[in-house]
């Protein structure tokens, strides 16, 4: 027996060879943690539990037998953050450049099964070339099934990817199909192949960073929904956006106790300029809103004429997307369409109440947008928030013009309560495009065609420019001051608590993709 504890005491020190074994706290520099530090400073302390850590791979092409390493390159298991449960994945890029092998995967979908089974996120830290090369096939199946179970894995528990190195292939395809990627600044890159290849076949010369940096990701391409400093920050970032998320799709998210009390905001009646045309900083509005830093933004530098994040109102855990006049004045394009209809559906999935500030001029015209699409990829927005059935509640702080007002969770889609500002503008279009369509023939024939178009023009505003007529219908529930809207959320969020929607019975809808 002596004997037999003195064997599993050897491998499983082989096995924890490359770190773990003293407990990081703090990160003074931005080099890359080993496998085993980063799940370390990730879990509640002493909480891990490995599973597998002695399985090696079982490859004998080009020379592959005589380099068997323990864990075959990824620490797997379980533990706790914040005494919540959660499975992580890290993978370890000092064996084979954390490439998966058949075994690798095997582990992977270990976890990942279990995480379904019990109902708890699970979270992968990556750092990977992809495909074991040596492995050929093996390795490409080993993705799939990964893959497989990530679509499995969707709209059940929540599913987290942290870039923490290079990664190729299928270790960019397998966080794609996450909800939520990070990625590590200046140490993490994520391609479908690399500046080696894109220049054999496109003669194109690129560095990695420009390639599939953080910082491309984050704002270029949206792969990336969040940027961090280094991999301690990375793993903090993580912390924070599980405390906004339930533990699966069957409970709600944490709440934090509240008691209602003074809940006034008097600086939200100085945010909207007396000039409609002028510009104002959303975050403003939301930070008047929500209970005192409580904002975590998704996708900050991508598509930033939207606005998406997680906050917490009352102690309620909900989901914010907001339109942004500082960029582009607002507008919904093509990637604020599905950077925002992404959001939506995440946090529809995962019972987290939408609510909506709207200040919208409309879709953004011309040919750059129609040959991209703008047509398909705005319906995105529209059909998730028409399918969502969270409670949902919108404020329109300003602009509410043409489509974009029916989109941006307007009651007619199934939101619940719609506030209006009486700053809010709900119309078809602007007070000037509108006098010159409709009034076109009396301003052609009047002597002063300028002071007839402003005459019209101030017609047409005064009937629409306001929130009244769409209250007056009840397509608004209710014209708030600026200064009330905290506490008139808090309390309808509170209403809506129990909503229950039971849908059609179907498959599954078609959202144009
Ligand atoms: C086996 C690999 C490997 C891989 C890296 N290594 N990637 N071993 N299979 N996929 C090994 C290297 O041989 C090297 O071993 C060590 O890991 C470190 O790699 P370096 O190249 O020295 O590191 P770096 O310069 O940082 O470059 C990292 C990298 C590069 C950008 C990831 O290694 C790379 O381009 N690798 C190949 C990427 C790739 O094409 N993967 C397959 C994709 S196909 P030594 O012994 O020298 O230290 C795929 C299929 C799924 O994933 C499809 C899904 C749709």
């Amino acid at each position: 027996m002596e004997s037999k504890i003195k064997q599993l005491n050897e491998k499983l020190s082989q096995a924890y060879l490359g770190g773990g074994e003293k407990r990081i706290t703090k990160q003074h520099d931005n080099k890359k943690l080993t496998a085993r530090e980063r799940i370390d400073y990730f879990l509640d302390e002493g909480s891990f539990e490995e599973i597998g850590a002695l399985v090696t791979h079982r490859t004998k092409d080009f020379g592959m037998a005589d380099q068997q390493f323990y864990g075959d390159g990824v620490v797997t298991g379980y533990g706790t953050v914040h005494s919540r449960l959660v499975y992580v994945f890290a993978q370890d890029f000092t064996v084979f450049g954390g490439s998966l092998s058949e075994t690798h995967a095997e582990k992977i979908c270990k976890i990942m099964d279990l995480a379904v089974k019990v109902g708890a996120p699970l979270i992968g830290l990556n750092d990977s070339g992809g495909a074991r090369i040596q492995e050929g096939v093996r390795s490409l199946g080993g993705y799939a099934d990964i893959f497989y179970r990530n679509v499995q894995a969707s709209g059940v528990i929540p599913q987290i990817s942290a870039i923490m190195g290079p990664c190729a292939g299928g270790a960019v395809y397998s966080p794609a199909m996450t909800d939520f990627t990070l990625m590590v600044e200046n140490t993490s890159y994520m391609f479908v192949t690399g500046p080696n290849v894109v220049k054999t076949v496109t003669n194109e010369t690129v560095t990695s960073e420009e390639l599939g940096g953080a910082s491309t990701h984050a704002s270029k391409s949206g792969v990336a929904h969040k940027t961090s400093a280094n991999d301690i920050a990375c793993l903090e970032d993580i912390k924070a956006l599980l405390s906004y998320l339930p533990q699966n799709n069957t409970e709600a998210p944490k709440s934090i106790p509240f008691e209602l009390k003074h809940e006034v905001r008097e600086q939200l009646e100085h945010i909207i300029p007396d000039n409609a045309n002028k510009p104002y900083d959303m975050h403003d509005v939301i930070s008047g809103i929500i209970d005192t830093n409580s904002f975590y933004e998704i996708h900050k530098d991508h598509a930033e004429n939207i606005i998406v994040g997680f906050a917490r109102l009352g102690g309620r855990s909900i989901g914010i997307v907001a339109n942004q006049p500082m960029f582009l004045a607002g507008v919904l394009d093509v990637n604020s369409s599905k950077k925002a209809a992404r959001f939506v559906r995440f946090c529809d999935s995962f019972n987290i109440p939408l609510l909506v500030l709207e200040d919208v001029p409309g879709f953004l015209p011309g040919t750059d947008q129609e040959w991209n699409g703008i047509i398909v990829h705005g319906a995105k927005l529209l059909y998730a928030f028409s399918e969502a059935t969270v409670p949902r509640v919108t404020v329109i702080t300003r602009k509410a013009y043409g489509g974009a007002y029916d989109v941006m969770n307007s009651k007619h889609i199934g939101a619940d309560m719609n506030f209006a500002w009486p700053s809010a503008e709900i119309a078809v279009m602007g007070a000037k495009g509108a006098a010159e369509i409709i009034f076109r023939k009396e301003i052609k024939e009047a002597e002063d065609h300028e002071t007839k178009l402003k005459e019209k023009e101030a017609e047409y505003a005064e009937k629409f420019a306001n929130p009244y007529s769409a209250t007056e219908r009840g397509f608004i529930d209710e014209v708030i001051l600026p200064q009330d809207t905290r506490r008139k959320l808090i309390k309808a969020f509170a209403m809506l608590q129990d909503k229950k929607v039971d849908g059609p019975k179907r498959k599954h809808g078609n959202i144009p993709l």
